[in-house]
């Protein structure tokens, strides 16, 4: 009985596809739990690089199999473009992919709330990916959701459509004054992805317990990250979905007494895109060269990520969130060139220091961090494989992330390619 889990750490892109990829041939099945096309998780193989949204970042292995469950919600059409080209790359996804009966569909009418919301929001702007991710989940929690299963059924479907566009047209129409959802044009669209889609749709959660029963190795693969999570993150900045170690089982469909590891993928400094509160974001000098040494922007919308020193609180308080039993510390690479490093190890917020999460948002928005000040190393660590070759101040570094987080890292990330990957038995 073996199920790992793969989480980020901070506010997403902390480098979960290029680990997950690497650790895939430890496995039998890597699994994604949770979240949506929002995701861009990047894998590098040799001198190709891809971009995976829906499909796990264990699909560039032959002999591994791939599952998308029922945590997650599928655009269909981003499915399929990502199924075509990974098939015209010489990925053949045939026996390899899985896709949850249960899992939910995302709806052309779940992006257009998704962008007229932000668009039109007075209040709140979250700086959603567009993606209808928000839309998708409401309507699974209302139980108004279409499932992957639903293709299945064409009659079903279009009743089920039917219901849903009754509520969704009038809030188009009054709330928003964008014209009218055709079901029958929704229903011609939708059949053709079922065509296509066929073929792959399973009862996943079985199959994973039926893998688990039998000793395979499955490893569940998080998007985004545990400050993005919708329940433990900075709310209302986040995304609609359990990003946190606790979302693997309800995301899957398999019992927490199956989980045996729980590795943090965390960058070795902080980005964030979108809105929200990110104390040790930067907006100097520093800050742009973490953007174009680190190469910091989004693998789904090509947005600049915001950039910022390594947060601690961030760190110890997804530890202790996710359970983390060790940490991949990605893109060290990033700091070689920094006469001085910066660590946030608490904040100061009116007039009290802190060094714990606060709950809520905008007291986050409110505290300043504190730093410790960590020489740097200024040279090069870039696709180093072996721990005794780092520089003494990269691994001084490390020591001192690892006592300050609780937890050791057993993995350091000096690349974007499977081999600038230092492993540790920790
Ligand atoms: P994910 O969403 O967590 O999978 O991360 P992204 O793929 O969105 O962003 C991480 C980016 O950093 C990608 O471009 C990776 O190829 C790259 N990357 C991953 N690990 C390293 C590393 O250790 N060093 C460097 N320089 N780049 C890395
Ligand atoms: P990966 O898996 C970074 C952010 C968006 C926005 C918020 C809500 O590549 O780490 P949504 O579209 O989910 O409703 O947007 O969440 N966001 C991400 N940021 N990496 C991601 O995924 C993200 N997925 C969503 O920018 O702030
Ligand atoms: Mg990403």
């Amino acid at each position: 009985m073996s199920v790992s889990i793969v989480v980020g750490v901070q506010w997403g892109d902390e480098g979960k596809g290029k680990i997950v990829d690497m650790l895939t041939d430890k496995v039998d099945i890597v699994a994604r739990y949770q979240g949506g096309a929002n995701a861009g998780h990047t894998v590098v193989v040799g001198s190709e690089e891809y971009i995976l949204h829906l499909i796990p970042s264990g699909a560039l292995h032959e002999g591994k199999k791939c599952m998308i469950g029922n945590g997650v919600v599928i655009d269909p059409s981003a499915l399929i473009s990502e199924i075509d080209e990974l098939e015209s790359r010489g990925h053949n996804m045939d026996g390899a992919l899985f896709i949850s009966s249960r899992a939910h569909l995302i709806m052309p009418y779940h992006k257009m709330l998704d962008k007229a919301s932000e668009s039109r929001s007075k209040g709140v702007k979250i700086g959603t990916t567009g993606r209808g991710i928000g839309p998708a989940y409401s309507d699974k929690a209302s139980r108004l959701g279409l499932r992957v299963g639903d293709f299945l059924n064409p009659d079903d479907f279009m009743r089920k459509l039917n219901r849903a566009l009754e509520q969704k047209n009038i809030l188009f129409e009054t709330l928003y004054g964008e014209k009218v959802v055709n079901a029958e044009e929704i229903y011609e669209e939708y059949m053709g992805y079922a065509d296509r889609l066929k073929g792959y749709i399973a009862d996943c959660g079985e199959i994973l317990r039926n893998a688990n029963a039998s000793g395979k190795r499955i490893l569940a693969e998080g998007a985004q990250g545990t400050m993005l999570d919708l329940d433990h993150g900075t709310y209302p900045f986040v995304t609609s979905s359990s990003s946190t170690a606790g979302g693997v089982c309800v995301g899957l469909g398999i019992p927490p007494s199956s989980i045996t590891e729980t590795l943090g993928i965390m960058k070795a400094y902080t980005t964030r895109v979108g809105e929200g509160p990110f104390p040790t974001e930067l907006f100097d000098d520093i800050g742009e060269k973490l953007r174009k040494d680190g190469g910091e922007f989004g693998a789904t919308t090509g947005r600049p990520r915001r950039c910022g020193w390594l947060d601690i609180v961030v760190g110890r308080y997804s530890a202790q969130v996710n359970g983390l039993t060790s940490v991949a510390l990605t893109k060290l690479d990033v700091l070689d060139d920094f006469e001085k490093i910066k660590i946030c190890t608490g904040y100061e917020v009116d007039g009290e220091r802190i060094d714990t999460m606060p709950e809520d948002a905008e007291v986050l928005a409110r505290c300043k961090p504190v730093y410790e000040t960590q020489p740097g190393w200024m040279s090069k660590t870039a696709g180093l494989s072996n721990f005794d070759e780092l520089p003494e101040k990269a691994k001084n570094y490390i020591d001192r992330v690892e006592e300050l987080m609780g937890v050791r890292a057993s993995i350091i990330s000096t690349g974007k390619s499977r081999a600038a990957t230092i492993q540790r038995n920790v």
